[in-house]
């Protein structure tokens, strides 16, 4: 599986700014510096398409980006467009002494309201699988009715049974559509499964 035609599409913080692709779009989720932007990247194969940084923080409005999924079955080439969409991280209070939020009231307002949002993707740190505010993050999105996907991120820190371990914590803590994901933005880990479910779900 590949992703080819990766393009950076828009920025958004109010409705009015969504683009007007009409792709199915699949959105990240996750702590402020957990990995979405990386993951992005990763998955598209293009270090810069989602600007990332060692500081929490980074990302601070919704992003869209367009891609394909191309599968080759013998002779047959399949395409599945789709809409990559970066949201800001939740867990970080910017500098200023503001409180700190669970997240802004847009990125909520992107979870009710987007019409062509199909799957949402709620990374976790592998390291730490059983943190409170996750847990709340879960619960919501949860409760919104789409699509969920667990994805346990920079798992190239974790011995292969530590990774076992906490994959198993998280599938226990936040039950979700499918099983959780060990994801790698180093070392490509879990790029093929989520692709395969990103079509899978898309298709549904
Ligand atoms: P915000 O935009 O601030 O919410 O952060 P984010 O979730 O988009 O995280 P980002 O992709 O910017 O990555 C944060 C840091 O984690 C960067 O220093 C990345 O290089 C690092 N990182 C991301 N994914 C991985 C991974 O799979 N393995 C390792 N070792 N480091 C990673
Ligand atoms: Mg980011």
């Amino acid at each position: 599986l590949q992703i080819i035609n990766p393009k950076y599409v828009a920025s958004a913080v109010r409705k009015d700014q969504y683009p007007e692709l009409s792709l199915p779009e699949i959105a990240f989720l996750g702590r402020s510096n957990v990995g979405k932007s990386s993951l992005i990247n990763s998955l598209c194969n293009q270090r810069g398409l989602a600007r990332v940084s060692g500081e929490p923080g980074k990302t601070q409005t919704i992003n869209f980006f367009s891609a394909e999924i191309r599968e080759k079955d013998h002779d047959e080439v399949m395409r599945t467009p789709l809409c990559l969409v970066d949201l800001p991280g939740y867990g970080f209070a910017r500098a200023g002494g503001k409180k700190r939020q669970m997240w802004s009231s847009f990125i909520s307002e992107y979870i009710t309201s987007s019409p062509r949002l199909r799957m949402l993707c709620l990374l976790i740190d592998l390291r730490h699988p059983g943190l409170a505010i996750d847990g709340q993050a879960y619960d919501w999105l949860a409760a919104s009715g789409v699509h969920l996907q667990i994805i346990g991120t920079k798992s190239d820190k974790l011995k292969s049974n530590e990774k076992k371990k906490n994959l198993a914590i998280l599938d226990a803590m936040f039950p979700a559509d499918s099983s959780a994901v060990a994801y790698s933005a180093l070392k490509k880990e879990g790029r093929e499964v989520l692709l395969e479910r990103f079509i899978n779900t898309i298709a549904d």
